[in-house]
């Protein structure tokens, strides 16, 4: 079928939720993708965050291989040894908790959402951040700190109630009788890479141990090693009551996970939730085989040292160039704000082979594979350095700091 024949038949068929760009891609392994014609394309933001080992990877691929000859799925009121370990797995790592699995991330802070609602006994007001993004369904949309995701669908559901991230004394004038909850992401993603203050996450602990709060922490882009740590709330010296799982979990494959506190998990009961496809006997396989080459190939080493060198190429690279404000992040999750729209960037890097990506209108993200190699990251500054002279040269000297 012709590259021509497959995007008439996307406009015809699907629901224009996306704008689609670039060629048919066809196959991916580690941090290269290749399109039908045969052009090979750096990706540096594999699966949206998702692939962590890069795309294809073989142990990923074999172990999927032999679970799907063994059993692909099967309904949650039967047991099966995969979810068992892939939970036992994650709680060994983080804190004593109990898990519930799901697909997405969105259907995670659902979860949450409802969670809340059973532990705050009649208290249901969640505190969320401006700026945060927690998904597109209605429950995690309401939660969602940006405008422009929600304007369409107004009105959303009330009890949230919006502050400004990292203002300490707006969240403390927020929390009422009917509080039950503050949601937050550690390093707000799509809001453009805005790492939270160790000392203030640490003050929203103690407030929501005082007041009797959950504090439901969304790691749903930083968890599986990101940020250099497995989780990133490892860094901030918190622990969450609830902590969201997904993109990473399943290193390219649809899982997430609600972790809730063991002390707190019980009122949870048969009945109140459930996701048919939560936990496959597939998906849960894959997520451990994930965690366990994270662990054998010394992903979490690579992170920080890839971390360290892409911060500091870039601090050099922006030096050079007026367009570039800012570099922000942590592990491997690197934003670089400009001083102008980053689509077009992010559309002329498209052109030289190299993918990542542009959000929150002015902010360049690269969110590569976690065993990225420094060749790779090398190759990939270089065409950045290329797309931002090219633009640099098109600004005029007023627009320039
Ligand atoms: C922090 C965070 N929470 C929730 C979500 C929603 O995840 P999903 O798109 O899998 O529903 C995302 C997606 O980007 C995210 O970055």
């Amino acid at each position: 079928m012709s590259s021509h024949a497959t995007k008439n038949m996307f406009e015809k068929y699907t629901l224009p939720t996306y704008t689609r760009i670039g060629p048919i891609f066809t196959k991916g392994r580690g941090s290269w993708l290749w399109a039908k014609s045969g052009k090979r394309y750096l990706d540096l933001f594999p699966g949206w965050g998702t692939a962590i080992l890069g795309h294809c990877h073989p142990r990923i691929a074999k172990t999927l291989s032999a679970q799907a000859k063994k059993l692909i799925h099967l309904p949650n009121n039967l047991y099966q040894e995969e979810q068992a370990l892939l939970a036992k797995g994650i709680v060994e790592r983080s804190y004593p908790a109990k898990v519930f699995f799901a697909n997405s991330g969105a259907e995670a802070v659902e979860g949450a959402i409802k969670f809340s609602r059973l532990y705050g006994n009649g208290r249901y007001e969640i505190i969320t951040m401006t700026n945060s993004f927690h998904g597109r369904t209605f429950g995690a949309l309401s939660a969602t700190g940006q405008k422009k995701y929600k304007q369409p669908f107004k009105p959303l559901l009330p009890r949230f109630k919006e502050v400004r991230f990292g203002d300490l004394e707006s969240l403390l004038k927020k929390i009422s009788k009917k509080t039950v909850g503050v949601m937050i992401e550690l390093i707000q993603g799509e809001g453009g890479i805005n790492v939270a203050k160790r000392h203030y996450i640490k003050k929203i602990q103690d407030l929501c141990q005082k007041n009797k709060l959950l504090l439901i922490i969304d790691e749903i882009q930083t968890g599986m090693g990101r940020t250099g740590k497995l989780f990133c709330y490892q860094h901030y010296g918190v622990t969450p009551d609830i902590m969201l799982l997904s993109k990473g979990l399943g290193a390219g494959l649809p899982i997430s996970a609600l972790v809730v506190k063991r002390k707190i998990a019980d009122i949870m009961k048969p009945g109140l939730h459930a996701s048919t496809f939560g936990g496959s006997p597939l998906v849960c396989s894959a997520s451990q085989e994930a965690f366990t080459i994270i662990q054998e190939e010394k992903i979490l080493n690579n992170v920080t040292g890839m971390s360290a060198y892409v911060f500091n190429q870039l601090e050099r690279i922006k030096k050079q160039c007026h367009i570039i404000k800012e570099i922000r992040g942590m592990g491997l999750m690197v934003g670089i704000e400009l001083a102008c729209d980053s689509y077009p960037l992010f559309l002329e890097c498209l052109k030289r082979q190299l993918i990542m990506n542009s959000t929150h209108q002015n902010v360049l993200r690269i969110m590569p594979a976690l065993n990225v190699t420094r060749e790779e990251l090398d190759e990939g500054l270089h065409i950045l350095k290329e797309v931002v002279d090219v633009f640099e040269r098109r600004k005029s000297p007023s627009t320039r700091r």
